[in-house]
């Protein structure tokens, strides 16, 4: 689209919008309509009197422009300047550390075309600054082999590597390797948290826990697009029968191994044989569609609010707090993790049971299964294992409520915006209307979805949180990082200092990684 001149576009402002800049000056902000995404424009090669007209311009259109490079923005936006020229520039002007560097670095066509949509649009490769490894300056990227000392948010700039290596990794589990398996997630985790695309070998200089089969793959992959060995496993009966049997609920490697040696391939192969299954199994087998199904946003919020709204019918100031995937905001999820607390310690004791008994007879839940607390006080020696009172279960959600919340935050965005946004919220409507269709042509108006309940005392909360909000490797680099660098036994239950004989008792996170005296990473970092 073309631009039009600065003069031309601030005739139609009303007054009612105009507020001031950081530098005094009367500038144009329309509301911010795309709050998640701030754009920072850089000067060099754009000049200022342009890059005032962008600014005002995108916030004209709802865009939160910053005039300062901060945490909250999430683009980069220059024009005729290289990836590393703004890297460089970042770093000199604003002592941004460009191995910290989150942002995406885009071109201007990614602002134009943006502005032409009237939205922030999803950010292609064409518009991505190419930042090669030398523009990350060697000698300072220090990286650490402990995914707790990285910061990896779900923006991944290697994800035809880590995808390769994930199958590697799963393929290792599935053959019960567990060596091969850690060395392969942990080759996928360093690179899932490096500040730019890998191009070439020379770009893994110095960088930890890349063995050399992990480097033979990415070699591989540099060169011809793809992996052999990964395209050779994808192929693999083997592999695809145990991958399709352990997606179902209560079934292991060890299990799904089993009933592959017996010759067994499908799903209704298993159901028609007269292999003895468990009650978690059984379960796992008839809701397998729904269940491998992912997981939405909306309806981990639906599940939480349900669950609070059950356990404050018995207890009303206990405290619900989503965890897992979620709390690191992703997207999609394969369950929804939710852990409960209640301020004084000891009333917690037997809400579970109650909760589930009354949502089982509500029709809220397909089958659930409660664990006892097995905490024998504290422990210095923590299993891999917690011992929290806790509930395996399957939810029975209602679509029409999915639906409903769907639409309560749409027309939620739809009253912050206004009405220029209009014409886009209608068409997200109709999108939503058409959904309530669909459920409602479908053969059933709900759907079942895991839902994992723990129950933690309150003294222990911060270090369930902990513990449960994961990633499964961020959370293994934790212990490993409090045994061997500080002599200290982590679990989701306490901290034990192994050296002054103590507990170290925390009520919040922040304390936990104080303790540890590691720098903390907010949830949306660890998904290593
Ligand atoms: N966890 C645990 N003990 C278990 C199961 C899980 O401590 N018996 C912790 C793990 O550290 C994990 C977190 O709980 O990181 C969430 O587990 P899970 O639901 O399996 O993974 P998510 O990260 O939530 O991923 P997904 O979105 O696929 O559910
Ligand atoms: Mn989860
Ligand atoms: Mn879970």
């Amino acid at each position: 689209m073309a631009l039009l001149p600065r003069k031309k576009r601030c005739k139609g402002i009303p007054t009612s919008t105009v507020s001031q800049d950081h530098l005094g000056r009367n500038s144009p902000v329309g509301e911010v309509k795309f709050g998640e995404v701030g754009i920072f424009l850089v000067e060099r090669r754009m000049g200022s009197s342009r890059r005032r007209f962008l600014t005002e311009l995108a916030r004209k259109k709802g865009f939160r422009v910053e005039e300062q490079m901060s945490e909250s923005v999430t683009h980069v936006v220059s024009e005729n300047n290289t990836g590393k020229e703004v890297l460089d520039l970042l770093e000199k002007r604003n002592g941004i550390s460009r191995t910290g560097f989150t942002a995406a670095l885009v071109d201007i066509a990614w602002f134009t075309e943006s502005m032409g949509a009237g939205r922030p649009l999803e950010v292609e490769s064409r518009h991505q600054l190419q930042v090669t490894r030398e523009a990350v300056a060697v000698t300072e990227v220090s990286i650490s082999s402990y995914a707790c000392q990285r910061r990896t948010v779900l923006k991944n700039k290697n994800r035809l590597f880590t995808e390769a290596l994930k199958v590697l990794a799963e393929a290792a589990e599935l053959n019960e390797s567990e060596g091969r398996y850690l060395a392969f997630s942990k080759a996928s985790s360093i690179l899932k948290s490096l500040p730019y695309t890998v191009t070439k070998m020379e770009d893994l200089q110095g960088i930890p826990s890349l063995g050399v089969h992990s480097r033979k793959v990415i070699k591989e992959i540099l060169e011809d697009g793809t992996c052999s060995e990964v395209e050779n496993i994808l192929q693999n009966e083997r592999y695809q029968t145990l991958k399709r049997f352990t997606s179902i609920f209560g079934v292991g490697v060890k299990t799904a191994d089993k009933w592959y040696r017996e010759g067994l391939r499908t799903l209704d192969e298993l159901r028609a044989s007269n292999v003895k299954l468990t009650r978690e199994q059984e379960a796992g087998l008839l809701y397998h569609n729904d269940l491998s199904a992912p997981v939405t946003r909306t309806e981990a919020d639906l599940i939480k609010q349900i669950v609070e709204r059950a356990v404050h019918k018995f207890l009303p100031a206990t405290v619900v707090t989503l965890t897992g995937g979620f709390r690191r905001e992703k997207e999609f999820g394969h369950d929804v993790d939710l852990l409960i607390t209640h301020p004084e310690e000891g009333k917690e004791e037997g809400l579970i049971c109650q909760v589930i008994n009354w949502m089982t007879t509500e029709g809220l839940i397909l089958y659930g299964d409660i664990t006892g607390n097995s905490y024998k006080g504290r422990s210095k020696d923590p299993g891999i294992f917690d011992h929290f009172e806790k509930c395996l279960s399957i939810f029975k959600l209602k679509k029409e409520l999915v639906n409903n919340l769907e639409s309560e935050k749409l027309s939620h965005c739809d009253s912050l915006a206004g009405d220029k946004t209009r014409g886009i919220d209608l068409a997200d409507h109709t999108e939503a209307a058409q959904q309530v269709t669909v459920a409602a042509a479908g053969s059933k108006d709900w759907k079942a979805v895991r839902v994992d309940l723990v129950i933690a005392p309150y003294s222990q909360y911060a270090y369930a949180l902990l513990g449960w909000t994961g990633s499964r490797l961020f959370e293994r680099d934790l212990r490993r990082y409090a045994k061997h660098s500080k002599n200290m036994s982590l679990s989701s239950h306490s901290l034990f200092d192994n050296e002054q004989n103590i507990f170290l008792p925390a009520a919040t996170e922040e304390g936990i990684f104080a303790h540890l005296g590691l720098e903390y990473i907010p949830p949306r970092e660890r998904n290593a």
